[in-house]
């Protein structure tokens, strides 16, 4: 249940001494000055109730595009509002770290570029930044190609193995797609970053388990009331602590195991290559050189979760409309024929590059974004026409809502509905002041629609200097998976679509999996 109340309704608020003793510490914790803001107070039941990211779209609704929300002692200011998180993801960025985040990541991360500070982030990012070099992700497509091809093979020889059984033809399949997706986009981060072969397609890999357990922790860590965990006999005492330590300890050990690969493996020719940027015959092209030992965590966590995420939710958006399944599979078959997808072929492939954007918009991966002001800062006034925006003092948190920016009605047009030739039009800023519309010219040359064509109505990477490092490898690695899965299969949901669940841990998750029935195409 939700008990949601705004300061600007007359509604008599619910009183006791507990509500007001912890109204008394919000005020103390945030200053007290974001005394003018808009204010959804949640209920503890909220936490546990649905995802957060859920409540906060209802309370966006009522309250508008910058509010505060109160859970107890916990206060955080919600950014619904592409001007607002402009300021503070790209125009002021500067001003804000990661706070609550780079907390709750670190024990995981360490100094990993997601949760790092600005002083270690500035030397990490450019370190870094090379190694995505175009030369790079063409070289990958392969990797994408080849590890997709692996999981089609399984299921086409599940489906053998059942008809064979049944002794007929033209049956189906029931498969967890999600769980599918996780283990390819774990082969493809453990080739293209450590050059090593999980094998998670065709057997099980703890790692998967491990790194969902680890995120789903880190989201109960942000929005709890106090760090018991900080509290070291907590570590043994309470069990999600106990399981989250071994939950920890085992990608520890798998990335302990991935760096003496690759030490072992290391090919002096291959080093010269990639030093001159020359991806041709290269034995191992991943990026361990350019890498410390915290980053190849956030690598190894980050490059997999998401990406798998992306795929999951355009499946499922895609099962419940046939007739565009098949617009994506006759532009397969234009393009691709019965071959695998190349980086040339990507570029052709239109529909379902909008396909895995579309996705990304209705299920964003995290649906928040998290930072904390590291002075007193000013937000901009909003798109409601509001000329001076909320004053906000040193260490109040913040939560960017991608979530509710992507489907915000102010922004789009059907924001609940899946449009993949929405981002084909050009929008213009409908008056809203200060926004400058959607526009594909304001970034030529670019493959995917990104936060710059939408004047940041769409995040899907972040934006600014902390954009995400991987997106255009995700993008495509997304691409050719999704490609090659539909150039062989029809794909149904196996119940109906309001079955399926959403939980959050980081990213969205359905929560029993997302099963799918797998069919031949008919052609
Ligand atoms: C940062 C999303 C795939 C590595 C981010 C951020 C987002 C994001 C929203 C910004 C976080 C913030 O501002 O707080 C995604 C999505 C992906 C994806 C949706 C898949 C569809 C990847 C991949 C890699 C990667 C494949 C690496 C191989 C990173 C890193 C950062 C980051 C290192 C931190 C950048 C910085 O702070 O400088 N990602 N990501 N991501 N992502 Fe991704």
């Amino acid at each position: 249940s939700i008990r949601c109340q705004s300061t600007n309704t007359k509604e008599p608020k619910s009183s006791n001494i507990l509500d007001n003793a912890s109204n008394l510490f919000t005020n103390l914790l945030s200053g007290g000055s974001l005394g003018s803001m808009p204010t959804a107070e949640g209920a503890v039941s909220d936490l546990f109730g649905k995802p957060l990211f859920l409540s906060l779209y209802d309370w966006f609704m009522e309250h508008g595009g910058v509010y505060k929300l109160a859970f107890g002692p916990k206060a955080f200011v919600v950014i619904s509002d592409p001007i607002v998180a402009r300021h503070v993801l790209r125009e002021n960025a500067f001003s804000y770290d990661k706070g609550v985040l780079a907390e709750i990541l670190e024990p995981i991360m360490g100094k990993g570029l997601i949760p790092a500070d600005l002083d270690t982030w500035k030397l990490r990012r450019r370190a870094i930044t090379p190694a995505f070099h175009a030369l790079y992700l063409e070289a990958m497509v392969k990797v994408f190609s080849d590890c997709s091809e692996k999981m089609i093979l399984k299921s086409e020889k599940l489906l053998r193995e059942k008809e064979v059984s049944r002794g007929e033809g033209d049956t189906e399949i029931e498969l967890d797609l999600e769980a599918e997706f996780s283990s390819l986009a774990l082969d493809i981060i453990g080739l293209s970053v450590f050059n090593y072969d999980f094998g998670s397609v065709t057997k099980e890999s703890p790692v998967i388990k491990a790194v969902y357990g680890t995120l789903f922790e880190a989201e109960h860590r942000s929005t709890f009331y106090f760090p018991y965990w900080n509290f070291p006999p907590a570590r043994w005492i309470v069990p999600r602590q106990r399981k989250f330590q071994s939950d920890l300890k085992i990608i520890n050990d798998c990335l302990d195991g991935l760096i003496q690969n690759a030490k072992e493996t290391r090919q002096e020719t291959d080093v010269e290559k990639l030093q001159q940027r020359d991806y041709s015959n290269l034995k191992d092209a991943s990026l361990l050189r350019f890498l410390l030992r915290d980053d190849l965590m956030t690598m190894l966590i980050a490059g997999h979760e998401t990406t798998a995420a992306v795929l999951t939710w355009a499946v499922y958006l895609l099962a419940q409309s046939p007739a565009k399944i098949r617009k994506a599979q006759a532009e397969i078959d234009a393009v691709l024929g019965d071959g695998a997808p190349t980086y040339e072929s990507l570029k052709k492939l239109e529909y379902i590059r909008l396909i895995v954007v579309e996705s990304l918009r209705l299920y964003p991966q995290p649906p928040l974004l998290i930072r904390r002001t590291l002075k007193p800062e000013t937000l901009p006034g909003g798109y409601k026409g509001e000329k001076e925006g909320h004053k906000v003092p040193k260490g109040t948190d913040i939560f960017i809502s991608v979530y509710n920016l992507h489907r915000s009605p102010y922004f789009w047009d059907n924001p609940q509905e899946f449009e993949p030739e929405r981002f084909l039009r050009k929008k213009e800023s409908n008056g809203i002041e200060g926004w400058a519309g959607f526009d594909p010219s304001r970034s030529p040359g670019a493959l995917y629609p990104n936060e710059i064509i939408a004047d940041f109505a769409f995040l899907p990477f972040g934006g600014g200097p902390r954009k995400c490092i991987g997106d255009q490898f995700a993008l495509m690695e997304s691409t050719v998976a999704l490609a090659m899965l539909l150039q062989k299969f029809d794909v149904e949901l196996r119940g109906p679509p309001e079955s399926v669940e959403l939980v959050s841990g980081a990213t969205i998750h359905a929560k029993n999996g997302m099963w799918c029935k797998l069919k031949r195409r008919s052609k």
